[in-house]
C-alpha cells in the first residue's frame, strides 16, 4: 500500500484514522484523503498534520457520488489501496432525511467500487468500513457475528447494509480484493456533537438539558476510536481477502448508565456549583423511531486470526474523551458555532 485513498478523513473516525496511520512506523506509503466536508467533515481536526507530513499527506475536498473527479485523483494519486468511511453516519438525521443516506452511503460506495474495479490491476485492497447496525436489534441474550443476518431497522443501517452487499458482490462477481469491517459504537476525540457520548459531555458541562431516548435501557457496546483504528488497519494488513470481520469493545452499557457516568466524571473533575448535580440534568425524552434494543458484538474471529483485542477499558477511554474534551474548548466552539464551515467557505468556497 504505498498510496492508500482514504474517505471520510475529515470526519471522527476518518481523522483519527489518519492520525493513527501516520504514527505507525510500518506505515511509509502516502495517504490521500478525499472528504466532501459535510457538517460533520471537519479539516481542523487534522491540522496539525498537514504541515508535519506535507510529503505523505494529501487532502482533496471531493465528492465520492461524483464519478469523473474521483477517477482524476485516482490517476494523478496512482491510488493501491483504498479505506473507504465516507459516509452520512447519524441515525436521527437518517430518520427525518434519508436522501443523502442513498446517496452516499449507497451510490457513492458503488461509484467507488466501479472505479476500484476500472484499475483492478493495480488495486491491492478495497477496505470498508461498517456497522453492527447492519444487523438490526439483539434480545436480552446472545450477539452479533459474522454469519447473523442483516436486518437493519433505520434508514442509515439500510444504506450500510446496502454497500455491504456491493462491496461483497464486487469480490464475489470480480474478484477484487476487498474486505469488510462491521464496528459497534466508537466515542473519543473529534467526534460532532451529535452523537451521544460528545453531546452529553458538552451539554452537561454547559447546564443544559440530557435528552435520553425512551427508557435509556437501550444497549450499545462501546469502543474507543483507536481501538477501532488499530484494528481495521491490522484486517487491511493480514485479513483474508473476501471476508468480514465483527470489531466490538465488550462494553456493554445502557444509555442511561453512560449519561450517569459523564455526569459522575463531570462533577468530580469541573464541578460548578451554578449546575449542581449533573444528574440532575436528565430528560427522558420522546424515543427514537425503530429504535434497536441492543448491540452487542462478537469479535472471536477477529481475535483469533489476527490477535486483536480493544486495550481501552470504558473507564479509561470515558475519562480520556471527557478530558480531550475539556482540553480543546476551542474545537468545541469553532464547531458547535458553525465557525469553522466559515472557514472551509473561505479556503474551499
Ligand atoms: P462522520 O459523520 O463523523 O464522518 C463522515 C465523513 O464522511 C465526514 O468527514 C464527511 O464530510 C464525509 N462525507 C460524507 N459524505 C461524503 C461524500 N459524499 N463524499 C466524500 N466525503 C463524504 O462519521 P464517523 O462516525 O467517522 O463514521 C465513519 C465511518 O464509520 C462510516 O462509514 C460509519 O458508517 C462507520 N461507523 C461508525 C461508527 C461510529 O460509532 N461512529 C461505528 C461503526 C461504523
Ligand atoms: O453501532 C454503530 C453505530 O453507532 C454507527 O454505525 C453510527 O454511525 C453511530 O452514529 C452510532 O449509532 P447510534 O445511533 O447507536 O449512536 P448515537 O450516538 O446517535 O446514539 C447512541 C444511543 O444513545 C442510541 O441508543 C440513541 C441514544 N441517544 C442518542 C442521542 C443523540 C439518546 O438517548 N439521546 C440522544 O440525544
Amino acid at each position: 500500500m504505498n498510496n492508500l485513498l482514504i474517505t471520510g478523513g475529515c470526519g471522527f473516525i476518518g481523522s483519527n484514522f489518519i492520525r493513527y496511520m501516520l504514527g505507525r512506523e510500518e506505515f511509509t506509503g502516502r495517504i490521500i484523503n478525499v472528504d466532501s466536508l459535510t457538517y460533520a467533515g471537519n479539516p481542523e481536526s487534522l491540522a496539525d498534520r498537514v504541515d508535519a507530513f506535507a510529503d505523505r499527506y494529501t487532502f482533496i475536498r471531493a465528492d465520492i457520488c461524483d464519478g469523473s473527479q474521483m477517477a482524476k485523483i485516482y490517476d494523478r494519486h496512482d491510488v493501491d489501496a483504498i479505506c473507504h468511511f465516507a459516509a452520512e453516519s447519524h441515525v436521527d438525521r437518517s430518520i427525518v432525511s434519508p436522501d443523502a443516506f442513498i446517496q452516499t452511503n449507497i451510490v457513492g460506495t458503488f461509484n467507488l467500487l466501479e472505479l476500484a474495479r476500472s484499475h483492478q490491476d493495480r488495486l491491492t485492497l478495497f477496505h470498508h468500513v461498517s456497522t453492527d447496525e447492519v444487523f438490526g436489534s439483539l434480545g436480552a441474550e446472545g450477539y452479533f457475528t459474522e454469519t447473523t443476518a442483516y436486518r437493519p431497522n433505520s434508514p442509515y443501517a439500510a444504506s450500510k447494509a446496502a454497500s455491504d452487499h456491493l462491496v461483497r458482490a464486487y469480490h464475489k462477481t470480480y474478484g477484487l480484493p476487498i474486505t469488510i469491517s462491521n464496528c459497534s459504537n466508537n466515542y473519543g476525540p473529534y467526534q460532532f456533537p451529535e452523537k451521544l457520548i460528545p453531546l452529553m459531555i458538552l451539554n452537561a458541562l454547559e447546564g443544559k438539558s440530557l435528552p435520553v431516548y425512551g427508557d435509556g435501557q437501550n444497549v450499545r457496546d462501546w469502543l474507543y476510536v483507536t481501538d477501532h483504528c488499530d484494528a481495521v488497519w491490522k484486517i487491511m494488513r493480514d485479513g483474508q481477502r473476501g471476508a468480514t470481520y465483527n470489531i466490538g469493545g465488550n462494553t456493554e452499557k445502557t444509555n442511561i448508565e453512560v449519561v450517569e457516568t459523564i455526569c459522575a466524571i463531570l462533577d468530580e473533575i469541573a464541578p460548578d456549583n451554578d449546575i449542581g448535580p449533573r444528574r440532575d440534568l436528565i430528560a427522558f425524552v420522546t424515543d427514537r423511531p425503530g429504535h434497536d434494543r441492543r448491540y452487542a458484538i462478537d469479535f472471536a474471529k477477529l481475535k483469533q486470526e489476527l490477535g486483536w483485542s480493544p486495550a481501552e477499558s470504558f473507564e479509561t477511554g470515558i475519562r480520556k474523551t471527557i478530558q480531550w474534551y475539556l482540553d480543546n474548548m476551542q474545537w468545541v466552539q469553532r464547531v458547535r458555532s458553525g465557525e469553522y464551515q466559515a472557514w472551509i467557505k473561505q479556503h474551499y468556497g
